[in-house]
């Protein structure tokens, strides 16, 4: 766990630790990071190898949360340096979540208040607004955004980026037989549906080799299923990733609930998602796993799979939690948020409100 990792294009993280991405609703309304923000990310950053930031807009069509940070414009830049410094003060590697929320944004965020995606479908989940199709020219000034996105990113010190194409937005939109239903060019059989995620890869990776002037981290984060069908399926899944590791990427990133999760969509022999995907990928592109990784007992058995594990939710709880494990401290190891522990915790509002009141999210001490 506390091994150094040196990633394929030579960055080295300290050890095998990562701060999941995290929304945390800080940044000020025009997408700028805020002072608080930083104080959450230092205090979440000491003892991880890397901290991936939540995710960040590529353009103004894709912002997704209120208080979210952004990576849309050149103005942020100094901002987002800040960020980095931050996060390299404490000795982690510092890796911006890049995204587009597509048909997930809320309409009030939205310059026209309609969200976009591949196509004119909603969302299964209540209340969702219809989305308006993407014309090819957005669809392309996109790719080009995410580009430019990985630009500022580099420009800002960032050791790396991580495309968001996890948990529903416009990349995984894209690759859904839900949501996409085009008959261009990004839409069609599976091989088609991958068209904008890999054409977005290659437009970061061009960014990369164009601006950096140090090694520099391309992640890519996916969800492998998506429950309604049509949906995403595994098998799906296992062609995307044969295209992805084609695109010298650094690492990819399996988003899963449970990290030992086995299929929601198939019955299967009740293997893990992730063992599968890493049999798939072999050990030639290393792949991060997350989801409910609380204890060292956990870690270590999920690092028996992956070489790599993020912590999300219980950097929250415990921002020690790394510190602890390498002391040899696991027993002071805190799984449960203590209520009355906001400040010490550094989980500002209206951070600490939004995850508190969906219920469940958050184990809670009584
Ligand atoms: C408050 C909160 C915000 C999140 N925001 C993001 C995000 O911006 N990007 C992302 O890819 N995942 C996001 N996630 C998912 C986490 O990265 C992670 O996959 C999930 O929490 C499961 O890991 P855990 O059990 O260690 O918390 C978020 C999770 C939480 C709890």
């Amino acid at each position: 766990m506390f091994d150094s990792y040196t990633l394929p294009s030579g960055v080295t993280l300290k050890n095998r630790l990562i701060l999941a991405p995290m929304t945390n609703f800080l940044s000020e309304e025009d997408g700028r990071v805020s002072e608080k923000e930083l104080t959450y990310y230092k205090r979440r950053s000491r003892g991880t190898g890397a901290v991936i930031t939540a995710c960040a807009n590529v353009n103004t069509q894709g912002k997704g949360f209120d208080g979210e940070i952004g990576v849309d414009r050149d103005e942020l830049i100094p901002g987002l340096k800040r960020l980095a410094e931050v996060i390299h003060e404490e000795g982690a590697k510092a890796i911006l979540q890049i995204y587009h929320g597509g048909r997930m944004s809320p309409p009030h965020l939205l310059p026209d208040e309609t969200p976009v995606s591949a196509s004119a479908v909603p969302s299964e989940r209540e209340g969702a607004a219809t989305p308006r199709e993407m014309t090819a020219e957005e669809v392309s000034q996109t790719v080009e955004d995410f580009k430019q996105a990985t630009r500022r990113a580099i420009e800002a010190g960032f050791d790396g980026v991580e495309l968001h194409g996890a948990n529903t937005y416009l990349l995984q939109q894209f690759f859904s037989p839900h949501s996409n239903r085009r008959s261009d060019k990004w839409g069609g059989d599976v091989w088609q549906r991958m068209t904008f995620p890999l054409e977005v890869t290659e437009a970061v990776k061009q960014a990369v080799r164009e601006y950096a002037r140090a090694p520099f981290i391309t992640g890519y984060r996916f969800s492998p299923e998506e429950p309604h069908t049509p949906g995403i399926t595994l098998e799906d899944t296992m062609r995307l990733v044969s295209e992805l590791t084609e695109k010298g990427l650094d690492y990819l990133h399996i988003s899963l609930r449970d990290f030992h999760q086995s299929s929601i969509r198939e019955e299967g022999d009740g293997s893990s998602v992730i063992r599968q995907i890493r049999d798939q990928i072999g050990a030639d592109l290393p792949h991060v796993g997350v989801g409910e990784i609380r204890t060292k007992e956990d870690a270590e058995k999920a690092l028996e799979t992956v070489p790599l594990l993020a912590l999300g939710r219980e950097l929250l709880i415990d921002p020690d939690w790394a510190v602890k494990v390498e002391k040899g401290q696991e027993d002071h190891i805190v799984t449960e948020m203590d209520m009355e522990a906001q400040e010490e915790l550094v989980i500002p509002e209206p951070m600490w409100s939004k995850i508190m009141s969906v219920p469940g999210w958050i184990p809670r001490k009584v």
